[in-house]
């Protein structure tokens, strides 16, 4: 008998057929002749009721098949006398698979997010967290649909990596030397030219800098894959290990860009109302229940565009007290990116035009000589989820940019290459994966949306 998942049992056009189901029970009832058993295989949010009658093969050990236990079930589809769905299933055998004891933690509802952040390896069997990882997994492909129906190229830019693309000296160390007793030149300093790479190495903080490369022979690129931030925040929404889609396009100017970014988020959102409905509806009545509403309203509307100067200058002007000043030249905060999205505009908002000063080396120069082609998409709940701009395409501004950033020339030789020979203008930006997942489902938590989170002090499992 052919296996069924749960998902494929429920769609079921008609009673009658013979099944074999696997899953983890949910829950049991038993009454005199005959225990309920609510199944789960995680293959969808529903569970799969069956009935097994006292006398079935293997009905003896129901007794044993407590909440948390593997089981399986040989069966007919039957229509269902109780509410809320249309099949069950009448169990002709019934076999137990593995057992689980009353110490499983996933009994009772109403456990902590805290709680579930330390059993990391159950989690993902409880409702909520098997929702946040099939919509996770329909996101990831819907990222490379959207692109590859548009022609973009999937690149696999490198882990480990040689350059500090963001500048921000955020890297975390590659290193096989032995850190006890690591080999010194005669300075006592670190000799890294006998480490495995005979130089320095990190794990990559952004695709970018090889995107472009590709971006420069094969016109649309993007690439999808994890990036590592050592920096030392303790907030909701960062992660040391994160997922970023970063696109990267010739011949595209910052409006290009904005207009990609826009169209992209949209059919994320699109995708996973469409695809997901049962999950969304989880969140929408569990997690966030302005939820729906939000998601419509970002779809219908266009996203606000604005310079990051007249940002500064709402910002001066509302009646607001921010912790952080607000002044040309600082950086945006998150309460300043909240205020602008949730408050002000109530709308995803698009930010252009930074000064240079807050900006990495290899964004266009404005003709101000003050601002960069920046542009960072900032949305309700959440504040920065994407980051990006228009690139230096001109070699001397560029290596100009790369001297002042204090930054070793000699390293970005063959970035500075691109610009050498048949330099183009080119654009990209960066979608943070968490992030987008954060807004479509509206988990308030970075740490929920990613099957283990990395973060400060965090590395468990
Ligand atoms: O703004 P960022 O730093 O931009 C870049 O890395 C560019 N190289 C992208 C590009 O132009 N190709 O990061 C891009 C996005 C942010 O907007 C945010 O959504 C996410 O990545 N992000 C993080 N997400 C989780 N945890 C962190 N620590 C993050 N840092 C950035
Ligand atoms: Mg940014």
């Amino acid at each position: 008998m052919k296996r069924i998942k749960v998902r494929e049992a429920l769609e079921l056009e008609q009673a009658g057929e013979d099944v074999l189901v696997k899953g983890w029970v949910r829950t049991r009832r038993d009454s005199k002749t005959f225990s309920f058993l609510e199944v789960n295989d995680g293959s969808c949010l529903k569970n799969l009721q069956i009935i097994v009658d006292q006398g079935t093969p293997g009905y003896d050990q129901i007794h044993h098949t407590s909440t948390g236990a593997s089981v399986w079930i040989k069966g007919r589809v039957v229509e269902s006398q109780g509410k809320g769905q249309k099949w069950e299933v009448h169990a002709s055998e019934f076999g137990l698979i593995g057992r689980a004891d009353e110490s499983f933690p996933l009994q009772k509802k109403g456990h902590s997010m805290e709680y579930l952040r330390e059993i990391a390896h159950l989690r993902p069997r409880s409702n909520l967290f098997g929702a946040v990882f099939r919509v996770r997994s329909r996101l990831a492909y819907a990222v490379h649909n959207f692109f590859q129906e548009q022609g973009f190229c999937y690149i696999h830019t490198p882990i480990i990596t040689a350059s500090d693309c963001e500048g921000a000296g955020e890297l975390f160390r590659v290193t096989t030397l032995d850190l006890e007793n690591p080999p010194r030149r005669e300075d006592r300093r670190i000799d890294e030219t006998r480490d495995f790479f005979h130089r320095a190495a990190y794990l990559t903080v952004s695709g970018q800098l090889e995107a472009e490369v590709f971006a420069c022979s094969l016109g649309d690129v993007y690439t999808f894959g994890p990036t590592f931030r050592a920096e030392n925040s303790n907030t909701s929404r960062h992660a040391a290990e994160f997922w970023m889609i970063e696109p990267e396009m010739a011949f595209c100017d910052i409006h290009g860009d904005m207009d990609l970014a826009e169209q992209f988020v949209k059919f994320l959102i699109r995708d996973t109302l469409t695809h997901n409905p049962q999950d969304m509806d989880l969140f929408a009545r569990f997690v966030d229940k302005g939820l729906m509403e939000r998601l419509n309203f970002v779809l219908d509307k266009p996203f606000q565009r604005i310079t990051y100067s007249d940002a500064i200058g709402i910002l001066k002007e509302s009646d607001r007290s921010f912790d952080y000043p607000v002044e040309f030249g600082a950086n945006l905060q998150s309460e300043h990116e909240r205020f602008l999205t949730e408050e002000y505009f109530k709308c995803p908002v698009t930010v252009r035009d930074y000064p240079e000063s807050i900006k990495p080396f290899y964004m266009r120069r404005n003709d101000d000589g003050r601002t960069v082609a920046a542009m960072d998409v900032l949305v309700p709940g959440i504040g920065e989820i994407i980051g990006g701009s228009q690139r230096e395409e001109r070699p001397d501004v560029l290596m100009n940019n790369i001297r002042n950033a204090g930054l070793p020339e000699e390293e970005y030789w063959w970035y500075a290459d691109l610009r050498k020979y048949g330099t183009v203008p080119h654009s990209g930006f960066g979608l943070g994966f968490e992030r987008m997942l954060m807004f479509v489902t509206g988990m308030g938590n970075i740490r929920d949306v990613i099957p283990f989170a990395r973060t400060p002090g965090h590395a468990g499992f």
